[in-house]
């Protein structure tokens, strides 16, 4: 991972900054055995979670799951990019900060990017003062209908654009010229060449990062016109919207106040606004776009449950049914809430208030009841056909469950609707393929137990590659291993491991925060922060990994080859493919 300082002078900064003492600037630590404590700076606690590796150089918190070596530490504690950061310490330990030089692209985004920051919150700031100005009226009496008041306002600075040209009028008279204003969102291009504000005469909703830099804004129509209602911020060097997540600074901020149960996920920017007024402040949206990836695993910082709360209309639906894919995917707990009569929660919240906004998250649904009983509504279970899909839809949410106590919970449901007996339900559950199957469902299923192969699989990877970096007597270097990690980040570090060990040098766990980004990435993550459990058998449990890394290595290279083959057509490729089998037979055999 190139950040833009040589490899050596990150170490050497590193080295003079030892994160016990750069800690200890930031918060009280106490040692127990060889580990530092105490209570997490990064969310609510009583008693300590937080620890500190001093030999290996990197803390971990056992509550929310922070981890990163001192720079991360100082990043994070601060709200400081990485570069900034580096700058920090190098003046903790008087050292001179080289030219940001490994890459001249870098330096330029980032400067540039740095810019279109500074743009952005003069922008924002100046849209906020207009909310002083006399020419307001509009915007205020629409604030007031929907009852915002001051505090809400400046919590989440809003603002109003007065008309087309004063925007830019104002930037120009700060400095900033048309093309950045363009590049940040602001402003657009109108034919005859002459700038124009982009979201103008709309009540302003500036969008905030998780470092509290203003990256955008979305828009909204005072009136009813044929314009958009709201219009947001077009993809910059700072926006993204498939990343950007509605009130993550306000969630970040009650997190390291208190423990937070639960990230409720809403549609709009209003509703989000609304529940703050009335003293919730977990809820996120996802600015009209649907929920991905990025937006679950930043969440996943903040709480393992999520409840998704959106509109009840058709599009609200599909967004509901593809967010719960996507979050329990990422592994959270998802629950549904559907709010009567088709009210948002920001309707809701204003006409009933916080107790029964609270009574309803109390009532949410667990995902799988949830899509149970959405499936219960979608077909006529008076009619034989229907009902066979139903069940047939529904045994395959269960089957997603992993143990057998939560399966029968909801097969119960499941009878409940249908009046098929469980153990009728628990046969089909557990039949591998259906007697009328399909090309399809075949494909799905092989594909199901490939991850199950992986998860086994993945486990013991992480197991081995953990034991290695945290030098546990047992663990032993094993280039077989290494072959059917499938996985170049895997091969990375056993890589990093053995190469020191061949200098004669001890691995260091804080390196891979160099190399990788620990968090970002779950695998990584696991490796880093793995926990072991003391016992004799470890052991034999890390020689048995490695012989299941190994023959499982092999078996899943096999399967996906042999699906391969059967997707192509050309006979010199295929002849290819029959090759690499081959050899792979060989191995396993051999083994
Ligand atoms: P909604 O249409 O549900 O709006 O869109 P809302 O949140 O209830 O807003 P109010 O109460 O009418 O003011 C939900 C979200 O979808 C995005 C916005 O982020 C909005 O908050 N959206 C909506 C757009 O991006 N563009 C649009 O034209 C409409
Ligand atoms: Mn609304």
């Amino acid at each position: 991972m190139d950040k833009g300082f040589s490899s050596e002078w990150i170490e050497k900064l590193k080295a003079n900054n030892d994160i016990v003492t750069v800690a200890s600037k930031y918060i009280t630590l106490n040692k127990k055995g060889k580990t530092w404590w105490a209570c997490c700076p990064f969310h609510f606690e009583k008693t300590p979670s937080f620890a500190i590796n001093e030999f290996e150089q990197f803390y971990h918190c056992f509550g929310c799951n922070a981890s990163g070596d001192v720079i991360n530490f100082v990043q994070k504690f601060e709200s400081l990019d990485f570069y900034d950061a580096c700058v920090k310490l190098a003046e903790y330990a008087g050292m001179e900060v080289p030219e940001f030089h490994s890459d001249e692209n870098l330096v330029k985004l980032k400067k540039k990017r740095e810019r279109v920051y500074e743009l952005l919150v003069d922008t924002a700031r100046y849209y906020y003062n207009n909310l002083k100005t006399k020419d307001a009226t509009p915007a205020l009496e629409y604030l007031a209908k929907r009852k915002l008041d001051m505090n809400i306002i400046k919590e989440f600075g809003i603002g109003y654009s007065l008309g087309w040209n004063e925007v830019v009028t104002y930037l120009k008279s700060k400095g900033y010229s048309a093309e950045e204003m363009i590049d940040a969102g602001v402003a657009e291009k109108r034919n005859d060449g002459t700038l124009y504000d982009t979201y103008g005469k709309r009540l302003i909703f500036p969008i905030f990062n998780l470092y509290g830099n203003v990256v955008g804004f979305s828009g909204r129509v005072l009136e009813k016109t044929d314009f958009a209602k709201y219009k947001n911020t077009p993809q910059t060097i700072v926006f993204d919207k498939s990343k950007c997540i509605y009130g993550i600074m306000q969630l970040k901020k009650l997190k390291q106040k208190e423990n937070i149960k639960e990230v409720v996920i809403v549609e709009g920017q209003m509703d989000v606004i609304s529940l703050a007024k009335c003293g919730i402040n977990n809820a996120v949206a996802c600015m009209g776009t649907a929920l991905t990836i990025n937006h679950a695993k930043d969440l996943k910082r903040f709480a393992d449950k999520v409840i998704l709360c959106f509109d009840g209309d058709s599009a609200g639906k599909k967004a509901t049914l593809r967010s719960i894919e996507i979050l329990v995917n990422a592994g959270m707990n998802v629950y549904v809430v559907t709010i009567p009569n088709d009210h948002d929660p920001d309707e809701y919240v204003n006409m009933y208030g916080k107790d029964k906004w609270n009574e309803l998250m109390d009532n949410a649904l667990y995902w799988v009841e949830f899509l149970i009983k959405d499936f219960a509504k979608q077909y006529n279970l008076e009619k034989l056909e229907e009902k066979n899909k139903f069940i047939s839809d529904a045994l395959n949410v269960i089957r997603r469950l992993s143990t057998q106590a939560e399966q029968e919970i909801y097969l119960k449901m499941v009878q409940e609707l249908s009046n098929i007996s469980i153990s009728v339900l628990k046969g089909d559950l557990n039949k591998s393929v259906d007697n009328e199957f399909k090309q399809e469902d075949i494909k799905s299923k092989s594909e199901d137990k490939l991850v199950l192969k992986e998860n086994a699989f993945v486990k013991a990877v992480k197991f081995v590659l953990s034991a290695l970096l945290h030098k546990k007597e047992y663990a032993k270097l094993n280039d077989d291993f290494r072959d059917n990690l499938l996985n170049s980040d895997y091969v990375k570090i056993y890589d990093y491991i053995k190469t020191e060990n061949e200098n004669g040098r001890v691995p260091i766990i804080s390196k891979l925060f160099d190399m990788f980004d620990v968090e970002g990435s779950k695998d990584i993550f696991d490796i880093v922060n793995y926990v072991f459990v003391d016992g004799e058998d470890n052991e034999k449990y890390f020689d048995d990994c490695i012989t299941l890394v190994v023959k499982t290595g092999i078996t899943i290279q096999k399967d996906k080859l042999l699906s391969k083959l059967s997707t192509i057509k050309d006979l010199d490729e295929r002849k290819q493919v029959m090759i690499e089998l081959q050899k792979l037979i060989i191995k396993e055999k051999n083994k």
